[in-house]
């Protein structure tokens, strides 16, 4: 079984791709600090795919720690780098630290690739790349404008310092852009564990109708869509998950026509926030105590994917629907409240 590194494993969509990894036949390991992400998520990977993935509690920040990894890990054929930090409100108050964070840690991860010879690289990046784009479908091609936060500005300079890197280097790249990634795996045994009070539009509506918020609030429905609030294309995890393994046979198989290839992982519909409480009030059948807000700075107005290209050359398809997607978040919501043991006390003063 080829041998992939994940970085991040414990994370949202980390663990999501560890499981969908393991079950196409990849051998799985992770480095993940568990700085901003909590170990026991891997005890719910275990319970989908019967066997114990191996975390090594390492700071990619530290290329030493990160060397020793491979040096005990020879053969890895490929590395998945999610491990990064995402709070697109906190970037802007904290820049230096996203920068070092999310930089350094990319330079290491790939410092490495090169001295170990690893073939394969797969960059966890955004549709933030985009800013604020002249049109609302955007494809690969679609020009990028400024970022629109410090963090999204880690994720354009991320995708060059791939770029860069590989072009010398023999790795072969992919930089998946995902859209809004919502939901949790249909077993309910893992999902997303924000921390703090979530920024976030799906944990913010499963937080407020579980009673862990006193309410939430739309930002802004005043803008020129249907009905006034933003449009995303929300797109289920287990998708985005199933779209990395596709990625890596992708370049197992020497497919790319370039070293650094991108992919828009994105389902190609636009829902707006409104349309979205909708969703969740009918397959919860809670009605959701929300308030209309002011918008909130820094918003895209709409932007949603132009997928063909995953479509075309992954061979992606998308199946989950935003029903499927509010449902599996209700039902991982309700779970951590009947099994706040197992996450809080891993995650004691981490929400
Ligand atoms: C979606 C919509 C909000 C919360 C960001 C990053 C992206 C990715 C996902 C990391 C917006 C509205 C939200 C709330 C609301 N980050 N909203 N009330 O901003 O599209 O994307 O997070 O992987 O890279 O840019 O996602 O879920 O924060 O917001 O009305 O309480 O929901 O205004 O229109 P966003 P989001």
């Amino acid at each position: 079984m080829d041998k992939i590194l994940v970085t991040g494993g414990c994370g949202y969509i980390g663990s999501h791709t560890i499981v969908d990894l393991v079950q196409n036949g990849f051998d799985v390991i992770s480095i993940d600090n568990n700085g901003r992400s909590n170990e026991a998520i891997l005890d719910g990977v275990e319970k989908i795919v019967h066997r114990k993935i191996k975390n090594y509690k390492v700071d990619l920040c530290s290329y030493d720690d990160t060397y020793a990894v491979f040096q005990e890990n020879p053969g890895i054929k490929g590395i998945i780098h999610f491990a990064a930090y995402k709070a697109v409100g906190e970037s802007v108050e904290k820049p230096l630290l996203y920068f070092e964070n999310n930089l350094g840690s990319l330079i290491n991860i790939l410092k490495c690739a090169e001295e170990f010879n690893v073939p394969h690289f797969v960059f966890s990046s955004s549709c933030t790349v985009y800013g604020n784009p002249d049109t609302m479908v955007v494809t690969e091609e679609t020009p990028q404008k400024p970022a629109e936060s410090p963090y999204g500005a880690t994720k354009q300079m991320g995708e060059r310092i791939v770029n860069d890197t590989v072009k010398n280097s023999g790795i072969s790249a992919i930089l998946l852009r995902y859209f809004n990634p919502v939901g949790a795996h249909p077993s309910i045994h893992i999902g997303e564990l924000p921390i703090g009070r979530p920024a976030n539009l799906v944990p913010a509506i499963t937080q407020t109708a579980i009673g862990k918020l006193p309410t939430m609030h739309v930002h802004g429905t005043d803008y020129d869509t249907r009905d006034g609030s933003c449009v995303r294309d929300y797109v289920h995890v287990c998708d985005i998950a199933h779209a990395h393994t596709l990625a890596l046979n992708y370049l197992l198989a020497h497919k790319n026509e370039t070293p650094c290839d991108i992919f828009n992982l994105g389902t190609g519909n636009g829902n707006t926030v409104l349309e979205v409480i909708a969703a969740f009030e009918k397959v919860s059948g809670i009605k959701l105590n929300y308030q209309l807000g002011p918008r909130r700075p820094g918003d895209v107005v709409a932007i949603y994917a132009n997928n063909n290209k995953a479509k075309t050359g992954l061979g992606w398809n998308p199946k989950y629907s935003v029903d499927d997607m509010m449902d599996s978040a209700w039902k991982w919501e309700v779970k951590l409240k009947t099994d706040e043991n197992i996450f809080n006390r891993q995650n004691a003063g981490l929400n």
